[in-house]
């Protein structure tokens, strides 16, 4: 029945896409839905990349039985452990009892405590191959690629990377699969938001797996989420290169908390001199409106990171306050800092933001500027100083 995307000769694409989850890891909004891929490689041997999400397993195990046109399922190799991938490994054991999975000791130890399971197992070391006919099978580990257990596949025949989450993100394919066939517009930032969201945490690992895979001839990328890459790939690499090397482009992101706008004046004052001082990238997030997903996207594009917002209970306003740990636990290098904040009767959220920088090992740029209820023509002369240094740091590179 399924009419199958062939990638390469007799390699199907046999994933699904997700349009009805909201949140992703019930955290980040998925606004174009979410794939999960899987791939089928039809050859002596019949061999399954990664499952789905145990949610789409019907339509999943149908697609598969329609490619096999009734032979059995020799290999699944499982590259990632996380439910997303690995959710559908029980019922397929189910469906096809013989199969043998491919993984590493981590994904086994894995694979038993999600799932239960603990025979049938072939153990592949870093750097093992698997021949299944005409295709041989490369298997390189990419440790903390964002889990432990992660792995990724080289086909050295058709030269194409099965690559797990890396160069994944998010966005269902419509329609077509292949990066040519679709429209891409929206897939870029996404990327950095999935990158920021999921593995931002991970950079030097992420560098460790560019640098060991940088030896290989690949012509397609086969990610667990989001299009095969075949004509983008060089984009493709450049934005988790850079990402992962937490280089920012030169832009400034202004995030703010305001309870009754006096915060928010400040973070205006602030952004307009940056525009006036010749910053042409510029984002303005107000905390409460804008989900962190897209704040945390927006930190690993922009070298520049201005925060301010209300003290609170002598503490920042909790809605930073979330933001902040969230950017300490992805351990975001090298940013250029600003801070800013305001108080009715004590002042505790400059302070907290300093203590903040400080842990970041962030540079600090300009005078951090701390407002006592309603904005003052002296505190709106420091904002738009602050703009004009974060400018002139900028600029200047
Ligand atoms: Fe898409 Fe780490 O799972």
């Amino acid at each position: 029945m399924y009419k199958l995307k062939e990638i390469a000769e007799k390699v199907y694409y046999v994933g699904v896409n997700d349009r009805q989850k909201v949140l992703f890891e019930n955290m980040w909004p998925l606004p174009y839905g979410v794939s999960y891929n899987s791939y089928l490689i039809v050859d002596e041997k019949t061999v399954l990349v990664d499952t789905v999400d145990v949610c789409y397993a019907d339509s999943f195990l149908k697609k598969i039985a329609d490619a096999l046109d009734g032979r059995s399922l020799d290999y699944l190799i499982v590259n990632h452990m996380e439910p997303d991938h690995a959710g559908s490994i029980r019922l397929l054991r189910q469906a096809y009892p013989e199969v043998q999975i491919v993984g590493n000791k981590r994904t086994f130890e894995m694979l038993n405590g999600f799932h239960g399971i603990t025979t049938g197992l072939h153990e592949v070391k870093d750097g093992d191959s698997l021949c299944i006919g005409k295709h041989t099978l490369s298997f390189y580990f990419a440790p903390m690629v964002h889990w432990p257990e992660v792995m990724v596949t080289y086909d050295q025949t058709d030269k194409i990377l099965f690559s797990a989450d890396a160069f994944g993100t998010y966005g269902a394919l419509d329609g077509g699969v292949i990066d040519t066939e679709l429209l891409l517009d929206h897939f870029w930032d996404e990327m950095r938001r999935y990158y920021a969201n999921i593995v931002g945490k991970y950079g030097s690992p992420v560098q460790k797996a560019l640098q060991k895979l940088s030896g290989l001839d690949i012509q397609i990328i086969c990610s667990t989420h989001g299009p095969v890459w075949t004509k983008h790939i060089p984009e493709v690499i450049q934005i988790y290169d850079q990402l992962s090397r937490y280089e920012g482009e030169d832009g400034v992101v202004v995030i703010y908390g305001s309870m009754y706008g006096n915060t928010e004046q400040m973070a205006e004052a602030i952004a307009s001199s940056l525009s006036a001082h010749g910053v042409k990238k510029i984002v303005v997030h107000n905390v409460s409106k804008s989900h962190s997903s897209y704040i945390l996207r927006d930190i690993f594009k922009y070298k520049g990171v201005i925060i301010g917002c209300p003290t609170y209970c002598n503490q920042l306003y909790p809605e930073i306050d979330s933001l902040v740990s969230k950017i300490e636990l992805r351990e975001v290098k090298n940013r250029v800092f600003g801070y800013f904040g305001s108080f009715s009767w004590a002042g505790a959220a400059v302070k907290r933001l300093a203590a903040f920088a400080e842990k970041m090992k962030w540079e600090v740029v300009g005078e951090p500027v701390e407002q006592k209820q309603g904005l003052q023509p002296d505190k709106y002369e420091a904002c738009w100083k602050l703009g004009e240094e974060m400018a002139k740091r900028i600029n200047n590179h």
